[in-house]
């Protein structure tokens, strides 16, 4: 028996004389398709068509109703929809056409319980900007983290929305026309990227290493404990945890720990009832319950006091709080995923933060490393937040060549915080390209040593100073001076000079120019 139809299948029809093409009658789970469509956030727009060869959908399920009905929807939204009832049919059409979004049954037959996962594993290696989703009517975490950790792009669980289909069909498109756009207006400088309703930026070997951990521990229950300098993302990464858990439509409430004074803080997260202290006039629930099935995000977990910890431990461990003032105790479903800019081994060495609460909220700790130790997703996140000024109705901005230099020099001690503020002050002031010029002076300064250098050796290249150099010494400098330039990128460096990178790595052998810092060649300009 097809899985739907063992369950509440929000595709049931009247009478059992189903055929494809019937309307759909259960319209609580899944609205008439003529209501539903069309009023997602970006309903397609018909003239727009540019990227529709990018735009094919397969649905594979072995129930009829379940299969035309989400075709149906994917078509409102302007997708070229294919069908297939069986994981044979599947796996043809895989090799068959290219695909970019799936929707896949996880039980395709009465014999096989997972056959679903065998279609995901293979479109995810053979094309992996395929979007999959698998739906199911036996739904479990295992099932999710199974799914999401083998590269699923998400997980219904039947019966499902009408609405879910078209979130991710929309999400789906606008990362498609994303690529296509940044194809056209930007083809060398940015590669495509696969885009997802999080907005999580990182290409750094470093961070995408760690959002894998991230996304493993996502569809579990288990505590996370985030660390990181601050503006690192310790709270986008804890929203994201939370958007990809089975909690993700439930509440995600984020409480400073730092900022609410130690005396109210109990009582801001467990509630307190009437006449409890002074002040308290009314019973008042608190934000423990408030995320009641969903997240509560504790950051700065080791600004609160060591009464405090104890309560805290008491709620984790027990599932259950008490209001301020009262002696009921309340079970309350949360996961707690706590953050700190603070080395919490050594609060707690030093006596400031409880070693039982720290086992408790540490289950799983992702460290968010500095931005200074992930350059490489500097631009990409200047990029980014500059789209996202252009967005809010800003023009759209580019970065010329010495600005991004600047900014993947500095160290950004405030993080990804600091650097979003100096691309919108930045681009508030440039006329289209960021320059120099409109970053801020600590930024500029940076550099200044490393530019003195550079003005110092352009000058001597250019001829200026009274020394005579052989073409060799020329070369040499004029080496050194690009790759300076291009903050030591050798293949940047090479089509600069107009050279293959084999060439470019004989001549700064050639030159003993491989280790050669700024200072190095200051020193041989002074000394040779
Ligand atoms: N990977 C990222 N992609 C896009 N935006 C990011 C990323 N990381 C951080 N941001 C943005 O940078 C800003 C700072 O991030 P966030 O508030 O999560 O940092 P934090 O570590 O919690 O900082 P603090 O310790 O000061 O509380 C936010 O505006 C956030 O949206
Ligand atoms: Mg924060």
């Amino acid at each position: 028996m097809p899985e739907s139809q063992s369950g509440k299948s929000p595709f049931m029809v009247a009478g059992a004389a189903a055929r494809a093409g019937d309307l759909i009658q259960d319209t609580k789970t899944f609205p008439l398709k003529e209501d539903a469509i069309g009023k997602g956030e970006e309903p397609f727009r018909q003239g727009d068509l540019q990227f529709a060869n990018k735009m094919k959908a397969l649905v594979v399920d072995d129930d009829v109703l379940i299969r035309s009905n989400v075709a149906e929807v994917l078509r409102n939204d302007g997708w070229e929809v294919c069908e297939a009832e069986s994981a044979e049919e599947a796996f043809e059409m895989l090799h068959r056409d290219c695909w970019s979004l799936v929707f896949c049954d996880v039980r395709l037959s009465d014999k096989n319980n997972e056959e679903g996962y065998a279609v995901l594993r293979s479109f995810t290696e053979e094309q992996p900007e395929a979007q999959i989703v698998l739906m199911t009517g036996h739904g479990s975490a295992v099932g999710a983290l199974d799914a999401v950790s083998s590269g699923a792009y998400d997980y219904l669980m039947k019966p499902f929305d009408v609405k879910d289909v078209q979130r991710i069909a929309q999400a789906v498109r606008r990362g498609i026309e994303k690529r296509a756009r940044s194809a056209v207006t930007d083809a060398s400088l940015s590669p495509p990227v696969y885009t997802s309703d999080i907005d999580l930026i990182g290409v750094s070997a470093a961070f995408v290493e760690l959002m894998k951990l991230v996304g493993r521990v996502a569809g579990t229950n288990l505590p996370v404990l985030i660390t990181g300098e601050s503006g690192t993302g310790k709270e986008i990464v804890a929203r994201a945890i939370h958007r990809r858990s089975l909690r993700g439509a439930k509440p995600f409430v984020a409480v400073n720990c730092g900022a609410i004074p130690s005396e109210l803080i109990e009582s801001e997260l467990f509630g307190h009832v009437r006449g409890s202290f002074t002040g308290a006039t009314v019973d008042r629930k608190g934000l423990w319950q408030e995320a009641d099935g969903g997240t509560v995000f504790l950051d700065e977990i080791t600004e609160t006091s060591l009464a405090f910890q104890v309560k805290l431990l008491r709620a984790l461990q027990e599932g259950e709080i008490r209001r301020v003032g009262s002696n009921q105790t309340l079970r309350v479903d949360v996961r707690v995923i706590a953050a700190t800019n603070r080395d919490p081994e050594q609060e707690m060495r030093e006596g400031r933060f409880r070693q039982d609460l720290l086992y408790r909220l540490n289950a799983v700790t992702v460290h968010l490393p500095p931005l200074r130790e992930r350059r490489e997703d500097i631009l990409p996140l200047a990029r980014y937040f500059g789209e996202c000024m252009a967005a809010a109705g800003a023009s759209p901005i580019g970065f010329s060549i010495d600005a991004v230099r600047m900014l993947e020099n500095y160290d950004w001690p405030g993080n990804i915080r600091e650097l979003e503020n100096a691309v919108v002050r930045a681009a508030a002031l440039c006329d289209q390209v960021v320059r120099p010029e409109d970053l801020p002076d600590r930024v500029r300064n940076c550099s200044k040593v490393a530019m003195n250098e550079l003005v110092a050796s352009e000058r001597e290249v250019s001829g200026a100073d009274e020394e005579l150099l052989s073409l060799a010494e020329v070369e040499s400098r004029h080496i050194f001076l690009v790759l300076a330039r291009t903050g030591g990128n050798k293949q940047a460096a090479a089509r600069v000079l107009g050279i293959d990178r084999t060439t470019l790595q004989r001549k700064l052998e050639r030159y003993n120019l491989e280790q050669a810092e700024p200072d190095d060649m200051a020193a041989k300009r002074q000394h040779g």
